[in-house]
């Protein structure tokens, strides 16, 4: 059986996108929404338009799924708070991409118990909601755990890989990279624009960045390559060289390290080239 009672647990950004796409597509309904503040539960289930807002003082029962939606180092903590209120045949799940769902200590009571991660930032709740129908997730738990997890993900996007607990990590560690790493080092682009008074960063950049990542997706990153590295245009690296050191004093060995990835590729790609072409 499939339960569809959802309720949740914290008044996070991330469930309260996850929950406005899910009720709106499928046949899951909201439970309660548990929160250390009563005022913040009665805005959630109000943007919500459902759901039934409590403490977790007034909490007397919870059954069917459970969302814990606080930050990953209280996951932990809040569940055993909630554990002794829960009956029946519980599945809980958390959204860390970092943190496995052997957390939650639930096997010997046969419940499900698994990890929901969207590969998405929830930096602004609307572009969030926008982008929910296209949202890739990585799903891991148990076999109770993954039934559930591959309805709700099919009923929000109907994209999602399965992933082992061992690569929990890494797979999280990918998405930094991709994506805060990115934002950091538009931070700097973007500072470059004000230090030289360029106009329009938020139309040029994020469109460049868009269309970078079309090109990944379609060949790769190392195909997707372009700019002075991978043309061997050594006279523009260097003299750019010498503008990063100078603006960005404080991480003056970043420059360096970039291009030696860069360059990295460049012989992989043409490693590559090579082989297809019978040399060695
Ligand atoms: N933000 C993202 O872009 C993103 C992306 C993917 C995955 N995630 C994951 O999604 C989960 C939730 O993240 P979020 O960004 O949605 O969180 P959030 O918006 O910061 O909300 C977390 C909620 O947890 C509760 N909370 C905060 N501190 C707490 C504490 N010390 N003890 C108990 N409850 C506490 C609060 O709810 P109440 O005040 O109502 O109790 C708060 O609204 C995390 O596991 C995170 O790793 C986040």
């Amino acid at each position: 059986m499939v339960l569809t009672v959802v309720n949740v647990v914290g008044t996070s950004k991330v469930a309260f996108c996850i929950c406005k796409t899910l009720f709106a597509n499928s046949e899951f309904e909201p439970g309660f929404v548990v929160s250390r503040d009563i005022q913040r539960a009665n805005w959630f289930v109000k943007n919500l338009r459902c759901g039934l807002p409590t403490t977790y003082e007034e909490l007397s029962e919870l059954s069917g799924i459970v969302f814990v939606a606080v930050p990953d180092a209280v996951i932990e903590r809040v569940f055993s708070k909630i554990k002794p209120r829960m009956t029946g045949r519980v599945c809980v799940f958390h959204f860390s991409g970092f943190l496995s769902s052997s957390i939650f200590d639930v096997d010997d009571l046969d419940w499900g118990r698994g990890s929901i991660h969207p590969n998405m930032s929830f930096s602004d709740i609307d572009v969030a909601l926008k982008s929910m129908e296209r949202c890739f997730f990585g799903i891991e738990g148990n076999d109770y755990g993954m039934t559930v997890a591959r309805k709700i993900v099919n009923s929000i996007s109907e994209k999602f890989i399965e992933l082992d607990e061992s690569s929990k990590t890494a797979y999280h560690l990918a998405a930094v990279i991709a994506s805060n790493f990115v934002t950091g080092l538009s931070h700097l682009a973007e500072r470059l624009y004000s230090e030289y008074k360029i106009d329009r960063f938020r139309d040029i950049i994020p469109q460049l960045i868009r269309q970078t990542a079309e090109n990944i997706s379609k060949v790769g990153s190392v195909k997707a390559l372009t700019g002075p590295v991978s043309r061997g245009d050594w006279n523009v690296v260097e003299k750019e060289g010498q503008i990063f050191k100078q603006n960005f004093t404080e991480y003056s060995q970043l420059y360096d390290v970039m291009i030696d990835i860069l360059r990295e590729m460049v012989y992989e790609s043409n490693r590559k080239e090579n082989k297809r072409n019978g040399g060695f």
